[in-house]
């Protein structure tokens, strides 16, 4: 027995990109005169751009200060800081184990999708040099819900042509395991502290084919209808 597919995130699970994100909001949050430290960014993994601006806004209470307008023009030059960082990304920014499980995904003919919230996920593969390597990736740009909705890994189920059911799902923010398991898939946690994910891993390391194999397996054990 073997999923069908295998759904990642991209932040955090197939590159570190949140401390990118971190010194680009820290900037224009201090331009606004907000302070934000890395434990607030952590409740910013996984949360869409302008979701993220509107939690910082919060956090300094400056949200009445900010109009629509406004608003738009600091995410825009938070995104200009951090697409300037990515610029330090090249394929040996890949988190260690993801090659050899993507290569072994291929080989099993699992199929691999991504479902990434950020606009800058095509550019981010590129850089990486993987956009080759998923069969779909779910298009940021046509979200309307953010996680912990699950929209964003039905949409890429969908694009799969396969049915979230005979999915894992594999991911390291909350946000983003609580939007697995709102879609039915089965949820992979990747780092400390995430609740309700059906398999924590502490780190891409153990992320593994024969560590997802054997998990899938006792997942269709314990979920079999008894006789
Ligand atoms: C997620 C990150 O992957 O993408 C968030 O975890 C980020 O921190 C979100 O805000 C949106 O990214 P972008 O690149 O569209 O600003
Ligand atoms: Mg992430």
């Amino acid at each position: 027995m073997k999923p069908q597919a295998v759904i990642f995130d991209l932040d955090g699970v197939i590159t570190d990109t949140a401390h990118l994100h971190f010194v680009a909001w820290r900037t224009v949050a201090a331009e606004a005169g907000i302070v934000i430290d890395e434990h607030f960014n952590d409740g910013l993994k996984g949360i869409s751009r302008m979701a993220s601006l509107e939690r910082i806004l919060r956090h300094g209470g400056k949200e009445a200060e900010f109009d629509q307008a406004a608003r738009e023009a600091v995410a825009a030059r938070k995104n200009a800081i951090y697409v300037d960082a990515l610029s330090q990304l090249t394929p040996e920014s890949v988190l260690p184990g993801i090659p050899a499980l993507l290569a072994e995904l291929k080989a099993q003919g699992v199929k691999i999708g991504l479902a990434s919230v950020s606009l800058n996920a095509p550019a981010i593969l590129r850089a990486l040099g993987l956009q080759t390597h998923f069969d779909f990736c779910a298009d940021a740009g046509k979200l309307r819900r953010s996680k912990p909705d699950p929209e964003i890994f039905l949409a890429a189920c969908a694009g799969l042509n396969v049915t979230p059911a005979q999915c894992i799902g594999v991911e390291d923010a909350q946000a983003g395991i609580e939007a697995i398991n709102a879609s039915g898939m089965l949820s992979v946690g990747i780092g400390k502290g995430l609740r309700q994910a059906d398999l924590l891993l502490e780190s891409t390391v153990e992320l593994t084919w024969s560590r997802l194999q054997h998990f899938w397996n006792q997942q269709q054990r314990e979920h079999a209808p008894s006789h």
